[in-house]
């Protein structure tokens, strides 16, 4: 067992808890991104980020990869911590503005104002569509692709995954794929061509899976071999 001191309270958990789940068991909230429950964290987005150390020798790292450690000091709540979780909410808002749950976020997180260029792009590299596809899906028909500013996912090759079942778990997942499907007659255009699927995707899936991308085309319909 692991005893660690998180914003003042004393805390004894199992080797390999992660700051987060240390945290959620004091009940406290840290805000998240690319992490999920059922996936292995990726630390990608940097949002659940926390202080550890003592001052003045202490650091920023991502609460949902860094493991408990004998005797850590972790601040959640920081002025440090929160102006880093502000910064990096604005920058995502920044790459992809019409996210809905970037916007929340940011209206959580009290970020008024963008000052970065926005650029209006769809994946924020987040990975939560690689891994549900891997590891939930068991499929793996997609990953990243490239380094630095050309970093993106695709499926291998750039070409038509044989193993992809077009289950839409990658959108399901997506923080940034917002405009699904909103049913027969949606208060915004939406194509519609789900309703002439049999079974339809919310039949199938409990839930409207596709989406509409920015020029009007709509993801999973087009896909799906009943249409
Ligand atoms: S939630 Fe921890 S890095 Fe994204």
């Amino acid at each position: 067992m692991v005893t660690l001191r998180i914003n003042e309270l004393d805390v004894t958990l199992e080797e390999g808890t992660t700051l987060l789940e240390a945290a959620q068991f004091l009940g406290i909230e840290i805000p998240t991104l690319c992490y999920d429950d059922g996936l292995s964290p990726y630390g990608a987005c940097r949002l659940c980020v926390v202080e550890i150390g003592k001052e003045p020798k202490t650091r920023l790292v991502s609460a949902c990869t860094y493991p408990v450690e004998e005797g850590l000091v972790v601040r959640t709540h920081s002025t440090r911590v929160l102006q880093a979780r502000k910064m990096l909410v604005e920058l995502m808002v920044s790459i992809a503005p019409r996210s809905k749950t970037l916007q929340d976020l940011a209206a959580q997180l009290g970020v008024q104002q963008v000052r970065f260029e926005t650029r209006d792009e769809e994946c924020i590299l987040c990975g939560l569509c690689v891994r549900i596809c891997k590891e939930q899906m068991q499929s793996g028909a997609i990953g990243f692709a490239e380094r630095g500013y050309r970093r993106r996912i695709t499926t291998p090759f750039d070409r038509k995954s044989e193993i992809c079942r077009t289950c839409g778990a990658c959108i399901y997942i997506c923080p940034v794929c917002q405009l699904r499907c909103q049913g027969p007659k949606p208060p915004t255009a939406i194509c519609g061509s789900c309703l002439q699927l049999s079974p339809s995707c919310a039949e199938v899936y409990d839930d409207l899976m596709c989406y509409m991308g920015p020029a009007g085309v709509c993801g999973t319909c087009v896909k799906a071999p009943n249409k």
